[in-house]
């Protein structure tokens, strides 16, 4: 493995680019500072090259969750090209996105119409204002990740409340300090809590914004009851499925359960790695986009439309999520397995194609660097979460399965305050100083 035009290109990166890449989950520092390969020149299937020749097998995040069907996949690539050669952004618009909002609406029965972004945090901050502006009201009570606009880093305008939803460490440095106390934090599957916060605000409640399901499966209970309380106070519900849909079946996560929310919000897997984002919806809500002003001149661009049409199109055809949950589940059998071999405490979590691997107790984090430093030396992209797709076959498993187990033996072999000579792997938001 040689790094050097990688590791120096990430360097001038942090002069030029403020935390050195656009995505926190895409920083090096998060993997293996100073060894985790920043670039890529190409990716094909589930291969991915850096820029200084090495080739690896992508056991880790696949575009942070958004390849679902694997690198450059021909047929969606073949609708881009084909869009492309056709004019992507003309002074009229694409038919595609009608089409799409058909595919979304028949997928989705419940929504009854579709308005398009082209990034999660940017359709999710659409579906807020068109819950205020549907329903008149200013506050939003959320749980978990929704990206970094202003409506949700308001939430730490009144203190750290973001740190215990998946991203600690979140400053809210220029968000206006008069949206304090608009967005307010409850945990997953907590409806009590949800219920004190409401209490005697009943009527100021915009919107409930939750991922349907994301660690694990969703109680059924926890999602009959946000139906019921957003439907008892007047608040719009909405279901984040960014992360969440096509993972576990076709379209929203919600599906799986028969719960039905007021919007659901899609991006990342929709187009496998192309720039795309859809709001759906129920008539009464989208209908108040039509009373605000959401507008912007890339939303009618061609590709994201037409690699929405020709993932989803193969999504479907190939019944993806089957093949996805199986390599995912044997991953994380895998995973169990080689720690019993060798006697290293492991937790395994996720859904099957959302698997988590820790090392518990003392040393986690020099475990989970160590772990990712040894893998890329054996050839894989391998991080302490595996977002399955597609393209991945039983062939890269059993090859991944075999390097895990030496891994896993070395770790346990060795004295584990001894096991890096790099610095270990950040755990959330920290400012970068170039050095
Ligand atoms: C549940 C959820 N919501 C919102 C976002 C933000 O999406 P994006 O990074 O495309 O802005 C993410 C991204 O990780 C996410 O997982």
């Amino acid at each position: 493995m040689t790094a050097n035009k990688t590791q120096s290109l990430y360097d001038k990166a942090k002069r030029l680019i403020p935390g050195g890449a656009q995505l926190l989950s895409k920083r090096p520092e998060m993997m293996a500072p100073g060894v985790w390969p920043a670039y890529f020149s190409k990716a094909k299937g589930t291969r991915v090259w850096d820029l200084d020749g090495n080739a690896y097998t992508d056991m880790s995040i696949l575009g942070v969750g958004a390849v679902i069907l694997g690198y450059a996949d021909d047929e969606v690539d073949d609708a881009v090209v084909a869009a492309v050669r056709n004019g992507v952004a003309t002074s009229l618009n694409c038919p595609e996105e009608v089409a799409l909002a058909e595919l979304l609406t028949t997928m989705h029965p419940w929504a009854d119409m579709v308005r398009y972004a082209r990034s999660g945090g940017e359709a999710m901050a659409m579906a807020v204002r068109i819950a205020r502006a549907a329903t008149g009201r200013d506050t939003v009570l959320f749980s978990g990740y929704h990206g970094w606009m202003d409506w949700y880093l308001a939430a730490n305008l009144d203190g750290d409340a973001l740190d215990g939803q998946l991203l600690p460490g979140l400053a809210p440095n220029g968000v206006p300090k008069g949206l304090a106390g608009t967005a307010i934090p409850f945990f997953f599957n907590d409806i009590a809590a949800l219920h004190e916060k409401i209490a005697g605000r009943e009527r100021e409640i915009a919107a409930i914004v939750v991922e349907p399901a994301r660690g694990e499966e969703a109680p059924r209970q926890y999602l009959d009851s946000l139906v019921a309380t957003a439907g008892r106070i007047g608040a719009t519900l909405i279901f984040d499925e960014i992360t969440s849909a096509f993972r576990m079946n076709a379209g929203g996560i919600h599906l799986r359960y028969g719960v039905a929310p007021d919007m659901a919000v899609f991006a990342k897997s929709m187009a496998n790695g192309y720039a795309m984002a859809a709001v759906i919806g129920r008539r009464e809500v989208m209908e108040a986009a039509q009373t605000t002003f959401i507008s912007s001149t890339n939303w009618t661009e061609r590709v994201g439309p037409a690699a929405a049409l020709a993932t989803i199109g193969k999504y479907v055809r190939e019944n993806a999520a089957e093949h996805i949950c199986a390599i995912g589940r044997a991953v994380q059998t895998l995973w169990r397995g080689a720690a019993d071999r060798h006697g290293l405490s492991v937790r395994v979590s996720g859904l099957p194609s959302l698997c988590h691997l820790d090392f518990p107790g003392e040393y986690s984090r020099e475990r989970a660097t160590f772990f990712t430093i040894a893998m890329l030396a054996r050839g894989f992209l391998g991080y302490r979460q595996f977002k399955p797709c597609l393209a991945h076959a039983l062939d890269d498993v059993s090859a991944y399965g075999q390097a895990v187990d030496e891994v896993f033996a070395a770790m346990a072999a060795t004295d584990p305050a001894a096991l890096l000579s790099t610095p270990v792997a950040h755990a959330g938001f920290v400012r970068l100083t170039p050095e």
